[in-house]
């Protein structure tokens, strides 16, 4: 039995927002410009994101940046977007810093430029102890991934000796997760119109809110987040119990 007591007193902000960035291609195309234009005002879009995030003190964004599918991608859009990727780092990393906010990669890195693989790991090494919003940039990133690396942790502390295989539980599986440290998101927002998880954090999305916009990501403001947070804290949260369990305060979570 989990063993946090809930507070039905005042609905409280979402500790974790995950998002998935739909529509910089659309944002750009409606405008008759190349998708790369939409790509850096997704750009945009993010920093003000990040700091109404970091100003409503939610402790973890996740932004799903590059899905493990991405690659499927026309080459020019994929080096596109590993160029942008390597240009926002070299101008944010100290801003980030300046802020006090934590930045961290998900998923992986491999198959990255070497150039852009020491970035992101100088990134994570200048922000660590900071301890504001911490920023989870999911690249090459998928939620199989993830499950899969994770088995593949356990099964090699099994086969060494260092774990009895009696003793897999989902605490064990979640201890091997790229997002070990971090709560699961409470408030999942996908923007752009689509309706699916497209293999983000499968395993950490199972007692999400959901929320899906039209709006595309470019033009996804404070406001627009806003909306967003208030959707989520109209919600009633059961996680399993009944709604009267709840209006008592007679369970813990
Ligand atoms: C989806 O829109 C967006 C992406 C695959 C890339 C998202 C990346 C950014 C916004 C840059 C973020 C950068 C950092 C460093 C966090 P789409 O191209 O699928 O849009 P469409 O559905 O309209 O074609």
């Amino acid at each position: 039995m989990p063993n946090d007591t809930i507070n039905c007193a005042e609905p409280a902000n979402p500790r974790h927002i995950a998002i998935i960035m739909d529509g910089n291609g659309r944002w750009a195309q409606k405008r008759l410009l190349p998708r790369a234009f939409g790509h850096q005002a997704g750009v945009k879009a993010v920093k003000k994101i990040v700091e109404y995030c970091a100003e409503q003190k939610v402790e973890v964004l996740s932004l799903f940046a590059f899905s493990s599918e991405n690659w499927r991608r026309p080459e020019e859009e994929v080096s596109l977007l590993m160029s942008l990727f390597m240009a926002t780092l070299q101008r944010e990393i100290n801003n980030l810093d300046r802020n006090n906010i934590r930045l961290r990669f998900i998923g992986d890195r491999s198959a990255f430029p070497s150039p852009l693989q020491k970035k992101m790991a100088e990134g994570e090494s200048q922000t660590e102890t900071n301890d504001a919003l911490t920023l989870v940039v999911a690249i090459n990133y998928g939620g199989h991934w993830d499950i899969c690396q994770a088995s593949q942790k356990v099964l090699d502390k099994i086969m060494s000796g260092q774990l009895d295989s009696t003793k897999i539980s989902e605490q064990l599986i979640n201890q091997h997760l790229s997002t070990t440290d971090l709560p699961d998101p409470d408030l999942f927002i996908r923007t752009g119109g689509e309706q699916r998880v497209s293999n983000f954090m499968l395993w950490q999305l199972a007692y999400t809110e959901m929320y899906f916009t039209p709006t595309l990501w470019p033009d996804f403001n404070q406001k627009a987040l806003a909306e967003a947070i208030k959707s989520f804290k109209s919600r009633q949260r059961r996680f399993g119990h009944t709604g009267e369990q709840i209006l008592n305060k007679s369970v813990t979570l």
